[in-house]
């Protein structure tokens, strides 16, 4: 199957950084055609599109924005989640670089929906450029009336502010932000049902909605073509629909964004990045470190979608697509994967804080030619001491890939362990991990 670009049309076009050249391609047709109906009927298209949370759990969309009370005797607040930390994931990087009046005018969108007076862009501190292009897209916004009191005559006050991160990991996770945002610590709250969800209280206790950058910019097209155009695509899927966008790394000949509609498979993914770089493909982490990794037969027929990827052993997670080679050592890429988690643990809780810090020490001790009979069973056991058991699913997300790395590579990992090296010798490599023991070759 082809790109479907309905989101990265014109991110090779300067001039649709700016307002005049983004309403020339048609832009603000779906804030317009929103603005003309009532709360209820914007949210009905959403949920009419079939649109599910891009940020990593796929959540439907409309469902949150339904959730903020109809009453407004307490302030709302629309957030849009632009910390974008899962290693491989560089979607909404581009998106607000290249597309950042799309962003905004989601965020319009959903402040019409939910009856939100002031809305922010949490982003990650590193992406200096995207936060210049979302500036400058708010301050072209703000003169022409488009963002501010009374947008384009309508009644509609919505003020957008852009806030920096400090580039942790853990503030992507939606009640880190909210802590992180209003100047506390970027640790977690506790979650529903222990505490009311964010659309009840949110930022500073009030009732607020929380997307990321690709949902929010969704939105105009949604509203401008209807939800029933948006759900034409991927309607080969159980229940994903429209396109989503994979940032797609490791060893292809070309490394980028590509935009697919759901239902395309991996296989066609990895085609359309110009097939696989120094060797034939050996696996593939779908949607971010943070999801299991499958083996080559099964990614190439793997198809894309939020329950077919489930099926197939995996997750579309928040689309960061890692396609590995056949000269790649699992081993050794997992226990750089952990060291990430590791090392981003926020510390609050201890099966993360301890659990995650012990699988960067068994799997060291392991690579550095030190394993032991029972390791493997040490990884499993720790990970299902971490999974389902920690505060925040930054837990979860460092036990995964270990635990489906184990179950589709388990091999390597007997390998390493019995003879202290590991099982790929190959030239390639060694130069990809020159540290690693590859003795016997
Ligand atoms: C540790 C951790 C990091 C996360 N990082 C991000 C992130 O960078 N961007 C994002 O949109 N969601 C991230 N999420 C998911 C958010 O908590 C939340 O589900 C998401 O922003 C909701 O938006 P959506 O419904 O549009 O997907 C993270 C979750 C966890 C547990
Ligand atoms: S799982 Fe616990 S320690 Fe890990 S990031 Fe979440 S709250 Fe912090």
């Amino acid at each position: 199957m082809p790109e479907r670009r309905l989101l990265l049309e014109h991110t090779n076009d300067p001039a649709y950084r700016t307002l005049d050249g983004y309403l020339a391609k048609g832009g603000y047709q779906g804030l317009k055609k929103a603005l003309g109906l009532d709360r209820q009927a914007v949210i009905d298209e959403i949920k009419a599109s079939g649109l599910r949370g891009r940020g990593g759990a796929g959540f439907p969309t409309w469902i949150k924005w339904n959730g903020i009370p109809k009453d407004t005797s307490k302030p709302h607040y629309v957030l849009c989640n632009a910390d974008e930390g899962e290693p491989g994931t560089f979607k909404d990087k581009e998106l607000m670089e290249n597309t950042p009046f799309l962003v905004i005018e989601g965020m319009t969108i959903a402040a019409h929906a939910t009856q939100s007076k002031v809305g922010y862009i949490y982003i990650r501190g590193e992406f200096v450029d995207a936060a210049r292009a979302i500036k400058s897209a708010i301050d072209e916004a703000y003169a022409n009336n488009y963002l501010g009191k009374n947008i384009l005559g309508s009644g509609l006050d919505f003020d957008l502010y852009v806030h920096l991160g400090a580039g942790s990991y853990e503030c992507g996770e939606e009640s880190a932000l909210m802590s992180s945002l209003m100047g506390e610590r970027g640790m977690p709250r506790l979650k529903f049902p222990h505490a009311p969800l964010p659309t009840i209280a949110g930022l500073w206790d009030c009732p607020t909605v929380i997307n990321n950058v690709e949902s929010y910019a969704c939105a105009p097209l949604i509203l401008d073509k209807g939800g029933a155009w948006y759900a034409q695509f991927g309607a080969s899927t159980k229940n994903s629909r429209g396109t989503k966008i994979f940032s797609v790394s490791g060893h292809v000949n070309r490394p980028g964004n590509y935009e697919v509609e759901f239902g395309t498979t991996l296989g066609e993914l990895l085609e359309l990045a110009g097939g696989m770089k120094g060797g034939a493909l050996k696996a593939c982490v779908p949607g971010g470190s943070s999801v299991p990794m499958l083996d080559a037969k099964t990614t190439m027929d793997a198809v894309i979608g939020y329950e077919e990827l489930v099926e197939a052993g995996s997750m579309v997670g928040s689309g960061g697509c890692i396609f590995l080679n056949e000269h790649t050592c699992i081993v050794t890429f997992i226990w750089r994967t952990s060291l990430f988690y590791a090392k981003e643990s926020c510390g609050k809780c201890t099966p993360c804080r301890e659990g995650t810090d012990w699988l960067v020490k068994a799997l060291n001790r392991i690579r550095e030619g030190g394993g032991k009979p029972g390791d493997i069973e040490l990884l499993e056991e720790i990970c299902s001491q971490i999974d389902g058991r920690s505060f925040c699913a930054l837990g979860d997300a460092a036990a995964w890939p270990v635990v489906g790395a184990i179950k589709v590579f388990r091999d390597e990992f007997e390998y390493f362990i019995q003879n202290g090296r590991s099982k790929v010798a190959t030239p390639q490599a060694r130069e990809m991990w020159p540290e690693q023991p590859f003795s016997h070759a």
